[in-house]
């Protein structure tokens, strides 16, 4: 399968993998400091230019459950919308919606927890209420024209509860695609609980079942399992990964929850094994080492501080005498 001009690149179909940047959202959420609205701006510009797929801009969340997210209007009414990325954004009710259709989203993110303590936690709602809350979304998300996706937090098992079963996870899925009409689901692995077999059972299962339907997988790094999980879930058939630049992030409303997987170490990883992300690497990297001025705090990036893996260093300064002295003791050892 050949596809597609995108983004004025040409790619083959069968190597393309979708980035969608979710630091934006997920990142900024749990941070303290306020990122100005324009500095917000301006980091989006950069990651439109960088060849993300999607990115999620911001939340139309309670301005006091979420306070660095309160700029989302402004933020989404002023990027510039580059053609071929899809600009989404978090809404967990309508109130939520009806702000995101004025803002002019392409896509709403609809959210909901797999696990009801996480999702009593997060949205203070049990899973039913969240679902009909979903449901109405969905209703003024079809009315206005714009695309459905939902991500299913805690996919892969729940800080306070522990494992999530499959079943009831594609369950929820199956509600989504047959009742909500979503166009795409997220699988969160909200706290970092998920492990390579699973996330190739899950994905694979879920594919199975519904193949015209946009799966997207979402892993935090929380305990090192993140490109892994990647790489299993690419291994199952998934072609579109979440990532957060610089690796920050976390749900707020998850105990011990920490960063999103990076975007430059997935981007990084995937190019090297052949996969076409259709992303600019050196320009996330030059967007990622403009963090730590904004949030105040040094970011995870492996990528930030090692560099590519040919991003070569100079000898050490006496270099050229020790090879000197290595010469001239082979020299000597000749005679
Ligand atoms: N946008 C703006 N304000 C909103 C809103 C939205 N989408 N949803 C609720 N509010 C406001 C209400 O107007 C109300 O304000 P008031 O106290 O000034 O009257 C206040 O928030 C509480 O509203 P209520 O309907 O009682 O909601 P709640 O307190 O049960 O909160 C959520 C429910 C889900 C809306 C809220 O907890 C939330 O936005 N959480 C954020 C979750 C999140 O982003 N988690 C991390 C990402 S997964
Ligand atoms: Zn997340």
């Amino acid at each position: 399968m050949n596809d597609a001009v995108w983004n004025g690149r040409t790619f083959d179909g069968d190597r393309r993998v979708r980035m969608c940047e979710v630091g934006l959202r997920d990142g900024l959420q749990v941070e303290a400091a306020f990122v100005p609205t324009e500095d917000k701006i301006a980091l989006c510009n950069a990651l439109s230019r960088a060849g993300m797929a999607k990115i999620e801009v911001s939340a139309f969340v309670s301005p006091q459950a979420i306070p660095a997210l309160r700029d989302a209007e402004v933020v989404l009414r002023e990027i510039e919308r580059v053609d071929g990325v899809a600009y989404t954004a978090l809404v967990p009710n309508v109130r939520g919606a009806e702000r995101a259709i004025d803002a002019r989203v392409d896509e709403m993110n609809l959210v909901m927890s797999a696990s009801e303590s996480h999702n009593l936690a997060n949205l203070r709602m049990m899973r039913e209420q969240s679902f009909r809350a979903l449901a109405e979304v969905a209703a003024l998300a079809r009315q206005a024209g714009v695309a459905v996706n939902v991500s299913l937090s805690c996919s892969f098992g729940c800080p306070i509860e522990g494992d999530v079963a499959e079943a009831g996870v594609l369950g929820w899925c199956e509600r989504f695609v047959e009742e909500l009409g979503a166009g795409g689901v997220t699988l969160c692995d909200t706290t970092g609980m998920a492990w390579p077999g699973q996330v190739h059972g899950l994905a694979r299962a879920f594919l199975q079942r519904w193949p015209g339907t946009e799966l997207t997988l979402h892993f935090h790094n929380t305990r090192g399992m993140g490109l892994a999980n990647v790489l299993a879930g690419i291994d199952a058939g998934a072609r579109r990964f979440d990532a957060s630049i610089g690796g920050i992030g976390g749900c707020p409303y998850a105990p011990g929850a920490t960063g999103n997987v990076c975007s430059e170490e997935i981007v990084h990883a995937l190019e090297l094994s052949g996969w076409d992300t259709g992303v600019d690497l050196a320009r996330v990297i030059e967007a990622a080492r403009r963090l730590p001025a904004l949030i105040g705090h040094d970011i995870p990036s492996q990528i930030v501080k090692a560099g590519r893996r040919l991003d070569l260093h100079a000898p050490p300064a006496d270099f050229e005498a020790t090879r000197e002295r290595a010469l001239a003791r082979e020299a000597a050892r000749a005679h």
